[in-house]
């Protein structure tokens, strides 16, 4: 039976967010943001092995965290993510789900949703979500070119789960400077991956505001599961 392993890729430095301290490690809620992202993983049954991928020269990471550490990552997210799979030990058909780490407002619910959705799927998928504003193509000097019709448009979000074998050959094969996530490199090979309905609530901490906004997200989560 195919094993299921987490690989977070850690290896950012979070410029967007401003300030010295990478963004998975600014404090919330009383604890290093990727703890909170690493909790839901490390406590699902189903989980073989949890790592986290981290920059050589990482001096932020406590040797008594919890996951497997790796202090391989990259220049680029793909190629910390090809890096962590190339230092972990899986066979081809072990499935991989990919996480980013400054998601910390991943559910139960939503990783169980996408386990069960890709659980016999030939090829793996995402949680993503339907692009719900409109939107508006630049044209230059902050003018608009034209509206691009959103009918059939997701965000992708992660997780995103594939067999081992699958994404090892398609992150090198794409190369990892381009694919901004696994499955733009699964699909240059030819796949479709599935397309599985996450959650708006699983947002990724880019900017100041959405630290505020993962606390608050937080604590509703806590208030329904308890
Ligand atoms: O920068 P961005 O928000 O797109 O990063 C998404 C995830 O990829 C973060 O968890 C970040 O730490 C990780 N990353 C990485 N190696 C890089 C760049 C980003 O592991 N070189």
């Amino acid at each position: 039976m195919a094993r299921k392993y987490v690989l977070i890729p850690a290896a950012g430095s979070g410029s967007r967010m401003g300030g010295e301290l990478p963004k998975q490690y600014l404090p919330l809620l009383g604890k290093p943001l990727i703890h909170h992202t690493l909790s839901v993983f490390c406590a699902h049954p189903s989980i073989e092995r949890v790592f986290v991928v981290i920059g050589p020269d990482d001096c932020h990471w406590q040797s008594d965290w919890p996951g497997e550490v790796l202090r391989c990552g990259g220049a680029t997210r793909a190629a910390s993510v090809l890096n962590g799979l190339l230092h972990m030990a899986a066979s081809e058909d072990d499935w991989v789900l990919v996480h980013d780490a400054a998601r910390p407002c991943m559910t139960r619910e939503l990783l169980d949703r996408l386990l069960d959705a890709l659980e016999d799927d030939p090829v793996g998928g995402l949680l993503a979500v339907p692009v719900a504003d409109t939107l508006k193509r630049e044209g230059g000097a902050g003018r608009i070119d034209r509206t691009e019709p959103r009918a059939g448009l997701w965000r992708a979000q992660t997780p995103q789960m594939f067999r081992y074998g699958l994404l090892r050959t398609a992150l090198k094969a794409m190369g990892t400077e381009l694919p901004t996530d696994e499955a733009q490199a699964v699909e240059f090979l030819g796949h479709a991956p599935r397309l599985v309905p996450g959650d708006d609530r699983n947002l990724k901490v880019t900017y100041p505001a959405d630290l505020r906004m993962a606390e608050l997200i937080l604590k509703e989560i806590w208030k329904e599961i308890t």
